[in-house]
């Protein structure tokens, strides 16, 4: 070999390109370089052995037979003295990845040969579908957002005209059906909260969180209420990072994750790991995990939830952060969309792995603050100081379940009732042990103000706290000759309960 073919040839093998030569009359590989071997796995021996038409599935994405294409594709060529397109290849060694296809025949000569390069396109299609994503979910944001923002005002606009309705309304029927119309109104005014959240609007008070000890907290509330079958472990880095986040969401955040994971055992048994740990991403990183997302390269603090359920098709996947859709009969949809409406709001991202019958993992990654819990010094003097009893009553098990999980992490017990008058039932029996009682405002048949009204009949000092989907100015007008001892508008964080609990004096 001279100077000049040495080079040829080192550069032949040393491309990053698979480069082929194929006889197109023996139909077979007769020249091929380290990347093709890297490409598809195999032995230099192996390569050699194998039949083209072998390389490639029966079918291309577009239905055609691989067969027949091929051949159309190495015509075009010949006719046009190249020609490029994209493929999908297989080896017995990987799954079927894409490749872009450069095919030119090689006119030197008498065995017609062709030049085949191939670039291996997996990166750049999985980014260009995670950047398309991003922005289908961004544009679904906005148009929700802007919606919810519209329906709100509508909202607010029936509110005060059933108010003058309920006023004018001498029948007890009218009064009745009024009630059922505030109660839609209610719902419709506590769901389009959450699709607020989902657009970004919702409000985050933001402090000092260690991402950890929430965790730690939550998971153990969690516990429970998961099927007995179901495992759960959690592994938390040390000296963690704090984020600066809203604590309420971010309980929301895990809350969401793991419920998910409980509902994808069904009725089997398996696990789920919860882990949080600190990591640096680099420019890369982001690319490939969090690509389109607010999130930027740095040190974040990272939440994972396992689970070894169900799993997910890519179909499922591609959809699970939209607004209402759910594959559960009992679901709603808006878990994942307001998880990440939440973490869009803290300039985070998230991630997932999941295959069928394979188990999920979704990863939320959060910008470290730079601050460590010894830096950030003496814990924010607000945090689990309840003490005693708390009655929480509303119809809904969903909203029940995550008072109940936030005011067992400020320190308190809770006794659960899903109905008017089974907190009257409750209170009788147990009213000397419970220190207060949060309740839902609107509530079929007997509602939260009828029943607050009844509770304080009998019990003249007890402290009631009505929340509702209705604003706060809006709950204080309509319960203006009656006053409950504190309202909130749902949804609320922490921090908001436990500036009305220390106004009432429920919190040392
Ligand atoms: N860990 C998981 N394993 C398998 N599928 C999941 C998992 N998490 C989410 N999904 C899928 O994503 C869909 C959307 O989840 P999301 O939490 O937004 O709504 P949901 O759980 O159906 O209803 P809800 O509003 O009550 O949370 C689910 O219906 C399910 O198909
Ligand atoms: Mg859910």
């Amino acid at each position: 070999m001279n100077g000049q073919d040495a080079r040829f040839r080192l550069m032949f093998e040393r491309s990053a390109d698979a480069i082929l030569l194929l006889d197109t009359e023996a139909n077979l590989f007769v020249e091929y370089n380290q990347a093709a071997l890297d490409m598809l796995r195999c032995s230099r021996e192996e390569l050699s052995a194998l039949h083209p038409s072998v390389l490639s599935p029966s079918t291309q994405p577009d239905g055609a037979s691989s067969f027949t294409k091929a051949n159309e594709m190495i015509a075009t060529a010949m006719r046009n003295g190249s020609h490029r397109f994209e493929w999908i290849h297989r080896s017995p060694h990987r799954e079927d990845f894409p490749v872009e296809v450069l095919l030119t025949p090689l006119p030197l000569g008498d065995v017609p040969i062709i030049v085949v390069v191939w670039r291996d396109i997996t990166e750049r299609l999985r980014s260009e579908e995670a950047l398309r994503q991003a922005q289908r979910l961004e544009s679904l944001a906005v148009l929700a957002g802007g919606i919810a923002h519209d329906f709100n005002n509508l909202l607010a606009a029936m509110t005060g005209h059933l108010q003058a309705v309920r006023d004018l309304a001498k029948d007890a029927v009218v009064v009745e059906h009024v009630t059922q119309v505030e109660h839609a109104v209610g719902r419709a005014a506590s769901l389009t909260r959450q699709l607020l959240a989902y657009g970004g609007h919702g409000t985050v008070a933001k402090e000092p969180v260690d991402l950890g000890e929430l965790v730690r907290e939550i998971v153990d509330l969690l516990r429970i209420s998961l099927p007995p079958g179901v495992q759960v472990a959690c592994t938390l880095g040390d000296g963690l990072a704090l984020v600066e986040a809203d604590r309420g969401q971010l309980q929301q955040v895990i809350m969401n994750l793991v419920t998910n994971a409980g509902e994808a055992m069904g009725t089997s048994d398996g696990s789920i790991t919860v882990r949080v740990v600190g990591r640096s991403l680099s420019e890369d990183d982001v690319q490939r995990d969090f690509l389109g997302q607010g999130l930027r390269p740095g040190s974040v603090v990272c939440l994972e939830v396992a689970d070894t359920g169900v799993g997910m098709s890519p179909e499922v996947q591609a959809r699970i952060f939209e607004p209402f859709f759910s594959t559960k009969a009992s679901g709603r949809g808006l878990g994942l969309s307001a998880l990440r409406g939440i973490v869009r709001a803290h300039h985070g991202g998230v991630h997932l792995q999941s295959a069928p019958a394979r188990g999920t993992t979704f990863r939320v990654a959060l910008p470290a603050s730079g601050l460590t819990r010894v830096e950030a010094g003496p814990r924010p003097a607000r945090r689990a100081r309840g003490q005693g009893t708390v009655l929480v009553v509303d119809d809904e098990v969903s909203v029940r379940r995550s008072l109940s999980l936030m005011l067992r992490s400020l320190g308190f017990d809770v006794m659960e009732a899903d109905s008017g008058e089974r907190a009257l039932e409750l209170y009788a029996e147990h009213g000397r042990s419970i220190a207060w009682v949060l309740m839902d405002v609107t509530m079929p048949r007997m509602d939260g103000h009828a029943t607050f009204l009844e509770l304080r009949r009998r019990d003249p000092a007890v402290t009631v706290v009505l929340c509702s989907g209705w604003a706060e100015e809006e709950l204080l007008q309509r319960f203006a000759d009656q006053p409950p001892s504190a309202v909130v508008a749902k949804p609320f964080a922490v921090a908001e309960l436990l500036a009305v609990l220390e106004r009432l004096g429920k919190v040392g």
